[in-house]
């Protein structure tokens, strides 16, 4: 696409969100950003470190030593920190099930916006997160909030795992997500909530080709 305009997409776990930001980013040549594997890859080092992660001085601490990186591949986006490849173990059943206790904190969130800004400048940018369209790229183009029901959204989950060889238990991605989903909803600093100039999409029932295609209708509609 000719135009440099900023992509904003919102919403919860599993909605979605990487998986069609990653094939618009594609189909237009704009860079894909993935902000929760920042999160993600912060909440990695801290359970490395063994740190204590309700402590908000040492994450912002551990924060300004970590270095993240997130590489465009073939396979997707490749996410280091301090050099060493995160990719697959920001992943695991225990960063998913820490990183909303590390995303709450405001100092955090402060130097991860400031980051995300920085790697958005100039447009050319799908960017997919939890407050990308309230607070990292307010001035967005185009911002989207996907949404799916719980059960939906712990099927794909569910789907996924399995696909990989990995062990899986439908209900225990419900409460996961049910939880993250509180955590991330009712934090006090930039929660998980609609920005009131995004369009909102329901994909419980829709395939990745149709979110695709709705978005790309309200890109055309807003150049
Ligand atoms: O892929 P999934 O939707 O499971 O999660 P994610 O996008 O990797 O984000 C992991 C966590 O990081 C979220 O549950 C939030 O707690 C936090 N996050 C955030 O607070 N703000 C963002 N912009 C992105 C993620
Ligand atoms: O990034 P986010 O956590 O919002 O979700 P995702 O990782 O992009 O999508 C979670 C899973 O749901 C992936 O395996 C997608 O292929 C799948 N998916 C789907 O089945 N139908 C959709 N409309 C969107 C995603």
């Amino acid at each position: 696409m000719e135009q440099n305009i900023s992509i904003a997409i919102d919403g919860p776990a599993a909605a979605g969100k990487s998986t069609v930001a990653k094939i618009l980013a594609e189909d237009y040549s704009y860079v894909y950003i993935d902000t929760g594997a920042m999160y993600r890859a912060l909440t990695y080092k801290a359970i490395q470190e063994h740190a204590d992660l309700e402590n908000e001085e040492l994450l912002k601490e551990i924060l300004s030593d970590t270095k993240i990186d997130l590489i465009p591949s073939g396979k997707g986006q490749l996410v280091y920190v301090n050099g060493e490849n995160v990719t697959e173990v920001i992943r695991t059943h225990e960063v998913t099930n820490s990183v909303s206790i590390v995303a709450k904190h405001a100092s955090v969130r402060e130097e991860m916006v400031k980051r995300q800004k920085d790697m958005a400048n100039g447009g050319r940018v799908v960017m997919d997160g939890r407050d990308i369209g309230t607070h990292v790229l307010p001035e967005a183009e185009v911002k989207i909030f996907l949404r799916a029901s719980v059960l939906e959204r712990a099927k794909r989950r569910h789907d996924e795992n399995l696909s990989k060889g990995f062990e899986s238990d439908l209900e225990q991605l419900k409460l996961d997500i049910a939880r993250r989903d509180k955590l991330d909803s009712e934090r006090v600093i930039a929660p998980l909530k609609k920005a009131d100039d995004a369009v909102e999409i329901d994909t419980t029932s829709l395939s990745i080709t149709g979110v695709v295609e709705e978005i790309k209708k309200i890109v055309k509609e807003r150049l």
